[in-house]
């Protein structure tokens, strides 16, 4: 039996399987049921409220666009690889496969190009998904999407339906039974006016799938303390609030180094008089492991439904691939196995790999 960290690793394989079918999830293709079985993390909040800096912490790297007004204008899928030993971190677009980036400062660039590239350079959106792959022994195994924040009125510049347009593209991804949302709300505004928690509100009314996190602990007026949420008392969700201390923009400006950034969290927790008591339970890394965990845990009650989802789309694209004549591998070579531990084979679904290799599956 697999491990459950590969298993992870395995569903997000064939997430990116799906990915090079050409399937962003919500398509008509044979695997939107199948992507939309596999769980993901989407995440959620308002304009500026840390959402970017949130996932740039729970990866440990500087990579996304952030700052004030509306800087993430696409969805990114961003899919976290494991690696083992003493591998060098690299990241790979979708719409890039041949290329490897290992200076995250390009990754950071190229999101805003790519973005850019859809959107002009513009204030507008577009609901089409940049995908990002970051590998890197440092992360753990989660597929997590950032998406635009929400926000109360158009600008100038964007047309007059952008809030509602905002509000169905996140819409999307949040109501499907199987996304985790990562609800961010600042703790510098009344959590009573979050949008996050408005959303998962009415999609996730048990709130059994909404990991509610609190940033900006540190821009809070002195003499008050974010204790009633992080507690479970202003808003109970089943799961326990999780409070951040991201990057401020000085911090941004001044290039601080993010595991600096992380320690510096850790102790501001660790010496709060206010949230001592709670330490152990703060802070990105602490986030990370605990999404993972529950992923784990999402993903073993799926085990069934999964795989017959995988079998049907296995039958499915075979008999695509027969009525089409199997073509050879579009992007084989070493560039597919080559050193990326547990193997890739799955990728090249061209090559008529992708049915052998999930026929193996452990379940
Ligand atoms: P997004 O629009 O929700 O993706 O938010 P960003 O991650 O782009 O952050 C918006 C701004 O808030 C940036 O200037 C961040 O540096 C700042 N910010 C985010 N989280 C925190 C935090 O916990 N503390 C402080 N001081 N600033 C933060
Ligand atoms: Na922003
Ligand atoms: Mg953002």
């Amino acid at each position: 039996m697999a491990t459950m960290e590969s298993l992870i690793g395995l569903v997000n394989r064939i997430q990116r399987a799906c990915t090079a079918l050409g399937d962003y999830g919500g398509g008509d293709s044979e695997f939107s049921s199948l992507w939309d079985a596999l769980p993901s993390v989407a995440v959620v909040g308002g304009q500026s409220s840390g959402k970017s800096s949130v996932l740039e912490s729970i990866v440990g790297r500087d990579f996304l666009p952030r700052g004030s007004g509306i800087v993430t204008r696409r969805p990114l899928v961003l899919q976290l690889h494991k690696t083992e030993g003493r591998q060098e971190e690299y990241a790979e677009f979708g719409h890039l496969p041949r290329r490897r980036f290992t200076d995250f400062a390009l990754v950071r660039k190229e999101i805003q190009d790519e973005t850019d590239r859809i959107t002009g350079k513009t204030k507008q959106i577009s609901p089409i998904p940049i995908h990002l792959s970051i590998y890197s022994p440092k992360v753990v195994n989660l597929t997590l999407i950032d998406l635009p924040g929400l926000t109360k009125v158009a600008v100038e510049g964007q047309s007059e339906t952008i809030v509602e347009d905002i509000e169905t593209m996140v819409r999307t991804y949040v109501e499907k039974p199987n996304s985790i949302i990562l609800a961010i709300s600042p703790a510098n505004q009344d959590i009573a006016t979050s949008d996050a928690i408005k959303l998962a509100k009415e999609v996730d009314p048990s709130g059994e799938r909404t990991f509610g996190v609190l940033t900006k602990l540190d821009l809070m007026d002195k003499g008050t303390n974010a204790l009633d949420v992080l507690e479970g008392r202003a808003y109970r969700l089943q799961h326990p609030w999780v409070g951040i201390v991201n990057r401020s923009q000085a911090d941004i400006n001044k290039n601080t180094d993010m595991m600096y950034a992380r320690r510096r969290e850790q102790e501001y927790f660790a010496t709060s008089p206010d949230y001592g008591h709670l330490a152990s339970k703060m802070g990105s890394e602490y986030l990370a492991k605990l999404l993972s965990q529950h992923l784990e845990s999402v993903i073993k009650a799926k085990i069934p439904g999964i795989t017959s989802l995988i079998n049907k789309g296995v039958d499915d694209m075979e008999a695509e691939l027969d009525r089409l004549g199997r073509p050879i591998a579009v992007d084989a070579g070493e560039h597919l196995d080559g050193g990326r531990p547990g193997g890739d084979r799955i990728y090249g679904v061209f090559d008529n790999q992708l049915p052998a290799a999930l026929r193996k599956l452990p379940f």
